[in-house]
């Protein structure tokens, strides 16, 4: 069977765990190879121990131009080419609300989240500019069911994911057609994903109690999905062959909350 992805050079930021980790295990098995901006030198270990070769883990922080300068350098150094990005490191707000924040904390927890989970995605795009456009690439943001939908997150987290979208758009637009750009939104997804310092945050979303149940209650699909559950949506997204005409579109992953509807109750599941 034709591997989709043979011989394509990628970068996710935010590789090492959850989400990214499963896009980076998919885009290997798809003949890719990856370089991976990342935190923490357990999962850098863990990623060569699993790919060898076919990844290259960078120590960093999506919030430095350096960091995003020297991943890029470094990847297209390795690989010879750079055809896909992907900017995925995220934090959380684990849904504090809004009047609870004390104005003299809003500006640095506000600053924090920003700067990674929108700045840094730009950060990426700009230092990748170049060896996309060579490849004629193209680039997938994580957004969320949070860039559509209040509820999700508090407000610094679904503002961020909303921004998302209109950089989205923006960027398709000014980028075409050298470059596409492309967005999976997944919904609640089994993860670590972590707090902010500025929160003095060391909570992760494994932590919230019956988190499981309450995605599951909520989405018409009925249960908490895998990371593994989007991948193959950024594999047919990064397939020049797959979605040669696709650029400013963003799929959703999120077991359908789209049609929660109102009224009459869906059908339970078990
Ligand atoms: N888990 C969910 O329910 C869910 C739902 C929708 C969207 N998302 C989004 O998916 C993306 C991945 O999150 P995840 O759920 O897989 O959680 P995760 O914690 O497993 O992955 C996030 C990664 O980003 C890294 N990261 C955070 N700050 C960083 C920084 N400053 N520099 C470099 N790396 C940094 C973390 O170390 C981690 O590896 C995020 O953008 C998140 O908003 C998650």
């Amino acid at each position: 069977m034709t591997r989709r992805l043979e011989g394509y050079g990628a970068i996710v930021t935010g590789g090492g765990k959850g989400i990214g980790r499963a896009v980076v295990d998919r885009f290997v098995a798809e003949g890719t190879r990856v370089g991976v901006l990342l935190r923490s030198q357990a999962d850098a270990d863990s990623l060569r121990e699993q790919h060898g070769d076919a990844v290259l883990p960078v120590l960093g922080d999506v919030r430095s131009w350096a960091d995003n300068q020297r991943l890029v350098t470094q990847t297209v150094a390795a690989f010879g080419r750079l055809d896909v990005l992907v900017p995925n490191a995220g934090v959380y707000d684990f849904s504090d609300r809004f009047e609870t924040i004390a104005g003299e904390d809003l500006e640095a927890r506000f600053h924090e989240l920003f700067s990674i989970n929108v700045q840094g995605y730009l950060l990426a795009v700009r230092a990748a500019l170049e060896p996309l456009r060579e490849a004629q690439g193209s680039v997938i943001f994580t957004l969320s069911s949070s860039s559509f939908y209040p509820g999700g997150g508090g407000v610094l987290y679904v503002s961020s994911k909303h921004a998302l979208v209109g950089t989205v758009k923006q960027l398709a637009f000014e980028l075409a057609p050298d470059i596409r750009i492309n967005a999976v939104a997944p919904g609640g997804t089994r993860t670590n994903l972590g707090g902010l310092d500025a929160a003095g945050d060391g909570r992760s979303l494994a932590d919230i109690p019956g988190f499981d149940a309450m995605v599951a209650k909520t989405v018409p699909l009925g249960f908490l999905s895998e990371p593994e559950d989007h991948a193959s949506l950024y594999v047919t997204l990064a397939s020049r062959t797959e979605s040669r005409f696709v650029t400013a579109e963003i799929i959703r992953s999120d077991g359908g909350l789209m049609v929660r509807g109102g009224g009459r109750k869906r059908k339970e599941t078990a």
